[in-house]
């Protein structure tokens, strides 16, 4: 097949405009305004791999919306950024709350029915299915596990069947997580085991075209996960997606989203739920609260009436050297320096927390706003980046994580984050060079010496998981 490096042709902005119309319609992604140019970007990408013979009849088929009929052009316009255990919290309340209560409720019929509705490659629902292994045991073979998995993208699809992992996929996962249900293959590769493997069952499923339940006889679902996927669509999409599930679950089934579609799920036909800080929906009249309500209008009140930053004071006399108290000046700066710097630090961890919690558009907005005032602070800029990538944005989560490091060079977890974007947009060469500046930095830390923002990582174990990840990209 003959390749082309430039595009032969380059759409017109109203093809362009028209195309992300239909994409709204029968995929419920949205580009409008900033991300068209991205848009763009991605159609021209995936022209730019189509021989010159095919390209006609290929335009055609993308205005006139056959998208899946065009290689590559799904998985161009999705985000598959996923990982085990993703929000280490949910599947802590997952295992220890929900799951034995719905075992509890079904002890007679034996039967549970899970969802995840855009799974990405499966990490999501092998996570379950661990769970499910962990809680059931031996017992797991005396109940009917309908745990199915289902994405828009089926070359991702092919991924999570094959249930063949890199280090990347195992991000915050506890530390006898992959020993207990991974086998090393070759490259720093990790296959699932079988027995966690078997309960889940793939299939191709639209969330905007497709029925609803996926597969006919299943129904009544005890839990559907719908994590980080109603976040790129519009709110009369997510409400049609909302009311759809609503009908398919189970009187008390559980629905769960991903914590930034939280302010767009004002939905009274599901009543939240509180558990290890994350939000889950019951379907149910009732409202059950096992922890105390949401602490964000705490949260926000502390951010708001932060004290307002000072007016500049006017500028003092310059006060001849031989006769200022110099130590005493320099002693006062000092102090006011490390007071600034403490109360920078609480305002960073605050807005952690509201993005810990959930509230990404929230935390998002107070960090841009930190970052004006504090343009300098690598800090700002780091958890700016963070906020960026989990709400999915990337191109601007690269330009923050650049920043970072134009103000420490050194920041490791600043190199990693870049080398992942690279990894992940499909530029291999970039992500390998910022891979090879994380070890080139970590070579100067004691190999127990936890690397910065990266939750306690000792030096050593991130080294040899970044070695790992630059032999097998
Ligand atoms: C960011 S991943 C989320 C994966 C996983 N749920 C998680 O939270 O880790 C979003 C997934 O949603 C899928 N997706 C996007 N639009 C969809 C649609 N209309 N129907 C089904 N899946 C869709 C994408 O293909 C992508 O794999």
């Amino acid at each position: 097949m003959v390749q082309f490096t430039e595009p032969l042709v380059k759409l017109q902005p109203e093809q362009v405009l028209h195309v992300a119309d239909l994409i709204q319609r029968q995929l419920g992604l949205i580009y409008n305004g900033d991300k068209l140019s991205d848009l763009e970007r991605r159609l021209n990408h995936v022209l730019k791999e189509i021989p010159k013979e095919e390209l006609g009849l290929t335009i055609s088929r993308l205005l006139a919306g056959e998208f899946e009929r065009i290689p590559n052009l799904i998985p161009q316009l999705t985000i598959p950024e996923t990982y085990f255990l993703r929000n280490i919290r949910l599947f802590k309340a997952l295992k220890s709350k929900i799951l034995p209560e719905i075992i509890n409720r079904k002890k007679f019929s034996h039967q549970l029915n899970i969802w995840s509705a855009g799974c990405s490659s499966g990490e999501e629902p092998y996570s379950v299915s661990i769970l499910l292994t962990e809680l059931l045991g031996e017992k797991i073979d005396q109940w009917q596990i309908n745990l199915i998995a289902t994405d828009l993208n089926e070359k991702i699809l092919q991924k999570a069947r094959r249930a063949v992992y890199s280090e990347w996929s195992f991000r915050g996962v506890p530390s006898d997580f992959k020993a207990r249900y991974f086998v090393p293959l070759h490259n720093g590769l990790y296959q699932l085991k079988n027995e966690i493997k078997k309960n889940v069952t793939f299939f191709q499923h639209n969330l905007i075209e497709g029925a609803y339940p996926p597969v006919a006889s299943i129904r009544n679902f005890d839990i559907i996960l719908c994590r980080n996927v109603l976040i790129y669509m519009s709110r009369s999409t997510v409400q049609n997606i909302l009311e759809k599930f609503y009908h398919i679950l189970d009187d008390e089934g559980y629905l769960i989203t991903g914590p930034s579609e939280f302010p767009t799920l004002k939905n009274r036909k599901f009543s939240p739920v509180m558990l290890e800080g994350t939000i889950f929906y019951q379907k149910s009249k009732k409202r059950i609260r096992t922890q105390p309500p949401l602490r964000k209008e705490s949260l926000k009140k502390r951010l708001i009436t932060r004290p307002k930053p000072k007016p500049a004071a006017k500028p003092r006399p310059i006060i001849p050297k031989e006769k200022s108290h110099f130590p005493l000046e320099i002693a006062k700066s000092d102090e006011k320096r490390d007071k600034e710097k403490k109360s920078a630090a609480e305002e960073l961890n605050m807005i952690r927390e509201l993005a810990n919690i959930g509230h990404l558009d929230e935390a998002h907005e107070h960090c841009e706003q930190y970052v004006k005032r504090q343009p300098m602070d690598k800090h700002g800029h780091y958890l700016l980046g963070t906020i960026l990538m989990e709400k999915g944005d990337f191109p601007k989560a690269e330009t923050a994580f650049q920043r970072t490091i134009y103000f420490d060079p050194n920041f490791v977890m600043a190199h990693f984050a870049l080398a992942n974007i690279c990894s992940m947009s499909g530029r291999p060469t970039e992500a390998k060079k910022y891979y090879r500046n994380v070890l080139r930095i970590l070579e100067r830390f004691d190999p127990a010496e936890p690397v910065p923002e990266s939750e306690g990582m000792a030096a050593s174990h991130f080294a040899e998981m970044v070695t790992k990840l630059v032999n097998g990209s």
